[in-house]
């Protein structure tokens, strides 16, 4: 029996490099191997503010970034998170387990209810609850995502603790976070002490994963770095100069080593040239794939059907053993 895998990605902006690197480089790795299901998250995007046009354009655009991306819709459950009732519904069965001081514990909810201060809604304080409401459903066993996502995981974690302890075991499989040790946290290009984030308003601050050439080659080239003139791995002192060279070792596969030797006696801006030129290289591919996807609605559709059906079938599974557990009575 192969393993579960399970993760995601909030349907706002575009994807990243941060998102390629931390989350979805890993996720087309895992394909071969494990049972794997990568869903939009559309439902969580609704915790800030949203144009309903937009939010339906984004979630065939993401599905068609996750595709030209390399995820393979007949190898992986793709699916739209909307499209599978039972999250909501799981959800709704956790949140009466989940301790109102857990969620205030949560880093992106301090972070997003300072960012968006006229809308501090409730689904914004319990988003943590319905992430793991995702990942029970499918009773996973590991979880591909960047750093920032370990307090969700862990506050599931708890939740799988919580069930069980009330409920019985064996309901629930307790999920572990899957994060690679290098990339599980690409930051944001001028100002390096934050991560890059797809919903950033400055799109200085990061690249998409459907940028063109010309503007990943700019936006790399104008990454803030500093003063010094020794290409050297030191995230302390040099996080702009790391976070570029994070990028590239991840990218070319090279260690740090290597490059720090390759650059030697060279320049800042000799390595930012050939990371420009790595990326575009990495990323063109993929801006003709989604290009073409994206003409194609009628086979983004099916895959949303095929990913929808497979997934709806296994997460009904898990929420009538829950319904059971909890004492709900069975529809006669
Ligand atoms: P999000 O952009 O928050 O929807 O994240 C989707 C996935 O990408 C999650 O697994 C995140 O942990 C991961 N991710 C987002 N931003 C970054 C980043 N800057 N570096 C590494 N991973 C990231
Ligand atoms: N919260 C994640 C993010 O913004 C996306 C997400 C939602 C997710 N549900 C998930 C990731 C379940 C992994 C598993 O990055």
């Amino acid at each position: 029996m192969k393993k579960t895998i399970l993760s995601g990605s909030t349907v706002t902006g575009d994807l990243t490099l941060g998102n390629y690197i931390g989350a979805i480089n890993n996720w087309t790795q895992l394909q071969d191997d494990y049972d794997c299901l990568y869903f939009l998250a559309d439902l969580h995007a609704l915790t800030v503010q949203q144009d309903p046009k937009l939010l339906k354009e984004r979630t065939y655009s993401f599905l068609a970034q996750y595709v030209a991306l390399g995820l393979d819709p007949q190898k992986n459950i793709i699916f739209a998170q909307s499209h599978v009732h039972q999250h909501a519904e799981l959800m709704w069965i956790l949140s009466c387990l989940t301790p109102m001081g857990n969620l205030n514990r949560m880093t992106q909810f301090k972070e997003k209810s300072e960012k968006h201060t006229k809308n501090i809604n409730a689904g914004l304080f319990t988003y943590p609850t319905l992430m793991a409401a995702d990942i029970l459903l499918y009773q996973a066993d590991k979880v591909p995502v960047g750093e920032d996502q370990k307090q969700h995981i862990e506050l599931c974690r708890d939740l799988v603790t919580y069930f069980s302890n009330r409920y019985g075991e064996g309901i629930l499989k307790m999920p572990e976070p899957f994060i690679a040790k290098t990339g599980a946290r690409i930051m944001s290009l001028q100002d390096p002490t934050k991560k890059m984030s797809k919903s950033d308003e400055n799109e200085k601050n990061f690249v998409s994963v459907i940028d063109d050439a010309k503007k990943i080659e700019k936006k790399i080239k104008s990454a803030t770095t500093d003063s010094d003139i020794v290409v050297k791995y030191d995230l302390e002192n040099k996080p702009g100069l790391a976070n570029l060279l994070t990028i590239y070792s991840v990218l070319s596969k090279k260690s740090y080593e290597t490059l720090e030797k390759e650059y030697e006696g060279k320049m800042y801006g000799h390595l930012k040239g050939d990371l420009a030129n790595l990326v575009v290289e990495t990323l063109a591919p993929v801006k003709i794939k989604y290009d073409d996807l994206m003409k194609n609605r009628d086979y983004l559709d099916q895959v949303l059907k095929q990913g929808a059906d497979k997934a709806s079938q296994r997460a009904q599974v898990t929420l009538g053993k829950v319904y059971d557990a909890v004492g709900l009575v069975r529809r006669p």
